[in-house]
């Protein structure tokens, strides 16, 4: 009752929406990085990988309870004396975690991005940061499947990091034929030695690491009543979506954000709204953003207009948004986009 009073009167009269964290600044003297309402985990560990990806081990404190293979965390970490949060799959498996309490994050670095490309220089080893509980709802629907039902399991790019965790845990049970097609460039899969250690430990897994031709010049032949997972591009998820309906195979898909509600590499046009500097202004999901807002004279700047210049720089707060030459989708969060090679796929919010 107390405590319920405390917290009604710190949400009138300060900016924390509990008591507890009125007194953030002197408990962080004591506990680094400490935050009400979010958990602490100390940085045991980071690599640089290939693909441009960085490996993140970490330690959460012991109240943190064990995550579901394929559920995902909030990482929040204070960078040039702001806070930023974005959202990752744990990689590893909770058995992992059961054994030596250390979870793993792998995660994709993002050139303009305000997050990950800083992650590898500026996240010190020993460091604390914050995590939230686990969460999600993509982890395997049933165990125990009969032996002619297989799990397949299509990964694009970093969607490649729930099936490690679930692959980890579920193999360790399942008799059921397993196979895992990941797809990313050539010379950036992850894992490698990882995967190939599976297979030979367990017979009913195979997986093919393919690049993205490779995929399409391979069609994916799925059985009814077969598990499918799915985490990667738009695209990909939703051609597997409509293999699995056609072939009634269970489809399950990972989205870490704000899903978009169309194939963007469909033909329809969904209309959007971008909202530039608090000023709205319409767009579609058929063109790059610098043409659409140069139509309706936004304070627009347009160097090269092939993405080369960097003139056309805007801080998108939120939404998503695909980038057209390299064909990846933007998480929801804030990050620095190029007006000339982005496409929106929804609502935006965008200042200069
Ligand atoms: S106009 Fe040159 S990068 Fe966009």
């Amino acid at each position: 009752m107390l405590f319920t009073t405390l917290n009604k009167l710190s949400i009138w009269f300060s900016h924390h929406s509990a008591f507890s964290g009125y007194f953030e600044p002197v408990i962080q003297r004591v506990k680094p990085a400490w935050r009400q309402g979010l958990y602490r985990a100390q940085v045991l560990n980071v690599t640089k990988a290939i693909g441009d990806f960085v490996h993140i081990t970490l330690q959460p404190q012991h109240q943190w309870k064990a995550h579901k293979a394929g559920q995902h965390i909030e990482l929040t970490v204070e960078l040039n004396g702001r806070l930023l949060t974005r959202i990752f799959t744990i990689a590893s498996s909770p058995q992992q975690y059961v054994k030596d309490k250390t979870i793993t994050l792998v995660i994709k670095t993002n050139e303009l991005g305000r997050f990950t490309p800083q992650l590898a220089d500026e996240l010190i080893i020993n460091s604390w940061v914050n995590i939230s509980a686990a969460q999600g709802d993509f982890v395997f629907q049933q165990v125990n499947k009969p032996l002619e039902t297989p799990t397949v399991m299509i990964a694009g790019g970093s969607g490649i990091t729930p099936m490690m965790s679930m692959l980890s845990e579920h193999l360790s049970t399942a008799n059921n034929p397993v196979y895992l097609r990941y797809i990313a460039p050539l010379n950036e899969h992850q894992f490698v030695e990882n995967l190939a250690l599976l297979a030979k430990e367990h017979p009913y897994f195979t997986f093919d690491l393919m690049t993205r031709s490779e995929h399409e010049s391979q069609p994916l032949t799925l059985l009814a009543k077969s598990d499918v997972y799915c985490c990667g591009p738009q695209g990909l998820m939703f051609d597997i979506e409509a293999l699995s309906k056609d072939t009634g195979a269970n489809f399950y898909q990972e989205y870490f954000s704000l899903a978009p509600t169309f194939n963007d590499d469909s033909a329809a046009k969904i209309d959007i709204t971008v909202t530039l500097n608090g000023k709205v202004f319409t767009a579609s999901n058929q063109q790059n953003l610098l043409i659409q807002l140069e139509s309706q004279n936004a304070p627009v700047i347009r160097g090269c207009g092939i993405g080369v210049c960097h003139q056309c720089h805007f801080t998108k707060k939120s939404g998503l948004v695909k980038n057209l030459l390299t064909g990846d989708v933007s998480d929801s969060g804030e990050q620095i986009i190029q007006l000339c090679i982005s496409k929106p796929l929804s609502d935006l919010e965008m200042s200069i």
